[in-house]
């Protein structure tokens, strides 16, 4: 079992690049949210979920890491 946390609350609205490769905090370690930072290794946690886009947007992604549509918030934080 990973030692995987909630790195917050909200979610976080990012600006998004394409083509760009982004590393999403799965483990809600990182201090970089909604970012990986690299702190899974020493605490545990999960690796981050690599993602790109296939065109610049702005999307709000989770923090609490309970979504079910990871990078991407879905409303779960509310539970
Ligand atoms: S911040 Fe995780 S589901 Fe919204």
């Amino acid at each position: 079992m990973k030692n995987n946390i909630r790195g917050g609350n909200a979610p976080i609205a990012c600006q998004l690049e394409v083509d760009k490769n982004y590393a999403w905090c799965s483990c809600g370690h990182s201090t970089d949210q909604p970012f990986c930072n690299g702190n899974h290794k020493k605490a545990g946690g999960s690796p981050p979920i690599i993602f790109c886009v296939e065109e610049t947007k702005e999307a709000y992604l989770c923090t609490c890491k309970q979504t079910n549509n990871p990078p991407y918030c879905d409303g779960s934080h509310n539970n």
